[in-house]
């Protein structure tokens, strides 16, 4: 991923900011949210009762969960969270191998929940970097067959998608030359027919983290940690002040370019890890996070009226996460503490 930045003296982003800040104070903000996505690969959880529970507390409203356990099911019942649930890479090509067998999923991992509000499901998380071509070939086939069996079953107010890792893209710097990896296209393009023609959205997951690891000499940390920047993409005329609007519109882009550039994008993960690795640090992880909840009430320089809908990444840190930084995402530690605080 080659993301580049230009920082223009303090004093011009300064008045680029203010200017920002002025702009937004006249938009609507209404519709506009932060979730969070609560990953279970830990053996210290909290019961999900207590998990629920401090969601609540917390004032979250929209909620990821990448399995369907039934504890979890049945825990957000009656929570008045919008729960966004996942069928994983190892289970879809199986479980949604025809209309039939989707059926069979949802009557055992749905139905049984009538109030748990569930709105979206996710086929598969990251599965074109899974590499398995296998897994590729079989991904949209299985988004068909979920929504068939949504329709018979009538719940056809719940949504299907799957959630990308952000290395779909094969261009993203600068925005205005974001563009799907060739190897992808063709699926890609199969994909946005269907989110399209179903009323669904575009999920990808973007870690500003790793953008910023991978290419330190050019992504500028305060960048990377959505607090000031300045890019100014001569393709598109337009000013980046953040690395995450700057991925999102390369995202739109690269949309556009297969005709579906009306489509929503959505992030599914984002965070910065606290520990674990080189600038995993808590005020790191604090700050992107604190910046992220102000953001995601504007637009892109491409979309203004399109809201960042996304879901920080993650709740808890996970203690059966490969060991360094994977461990290290949570906004809580299993015991409830809070790792670092943000204002939501
Ligand atoms: C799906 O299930 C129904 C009811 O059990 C059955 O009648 C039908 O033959 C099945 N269809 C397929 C394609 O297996
Ligand atoms: C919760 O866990 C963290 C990390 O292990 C620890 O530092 C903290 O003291 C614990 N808090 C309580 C109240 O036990």
């Amino acid at each position: 991923m080659a993301v580049r930045n230009n920082i223009l003296p303090v004093n011009l982003v300064f008045k680029f900011i203010l200017l920002a800040s002025l702009i937004t104070e006249n938009i609507d903000l209404a519709g506009a949210w932060l979730g969070v996505n609560f990953g279970e690969d830990g053996d210290n959880l909290p019961s999900r009762t207590d998990v629920v529970k401090k969601l609540t507390d917390i004032g979250m409203k929209q909620v990821r969960i990448y399995h369907t356990y039934a504890e979890t099911m049945s825990a957000f019942a009656n929570s008045g969270i919008d729960l966004i649930i996942g069928i994983s890479n190892d289970d879809f090509m199986t479980v949604l191998a025809d209309v039939n067998s989707s059926l069979n999923w949802l009557n055992t991992n749905v139905v049984p929940y009538p109030n748990t509000n569930v709105v979206t499901i996710t086929v598969g998380n990251e599965v074109f970097a899974s590499d398995s071509e296998l897994l590729i070939a079989a991904l949209l086939p299985s988004m068909e067959n979920l929504y068939s069996a949504l329709q018979q079953l009538a719940l056809d107010d719940i949504t299907v998608t799957t959630a990308h890792a952000f290395d779909v893209m094969g261009v993203s710097y600068p925005p205005s030359a974001g563009a799907f990896k060739s190897e992808y296209l063709s699926t890609m393009t199969g994909i946005a027919e269907f989110l399209s023609r179903t009323g669904s959205f575009v999920f990808v997951n973007f870690y500003p983290y790793f953008t910023y690891e991978a290419d330190k000499t050019n992504v500028q940390l305060s960048y990377a940690l959505l607090g000031s920047g300045y890019l100014v993409d001569s393709g598109n005329g337009k000013v980046y002040i953040n690395l995450l609007a700057q991925a999102v519109d390369a995202v739109y882009t690269a949309l556009t370019a297969v005709g579906y550039g009306d489509l929503v994008v959505r992030v599914s993960e984002i965070g910065w890890p606290s520990g674990g690795g080189d600038d995993a640090t808590v005020a790191n992880a604090q700050t992107h996070n604190q910046n992220l909840v102000a953001l995601v009430e504007e637009g892109t320089p491409l979309k203004p009226d399109n809201k960042v809908d996304a879901f920080l990444f993650a709740m808890f840190n996970e203690n059966l996460k490969a060991a360094g930084v994977e461990q290290n995402w949570g906004l809580y530690y299993p015991n409830l503490t809070e790792v670092y605080h943000i204002d939501f």
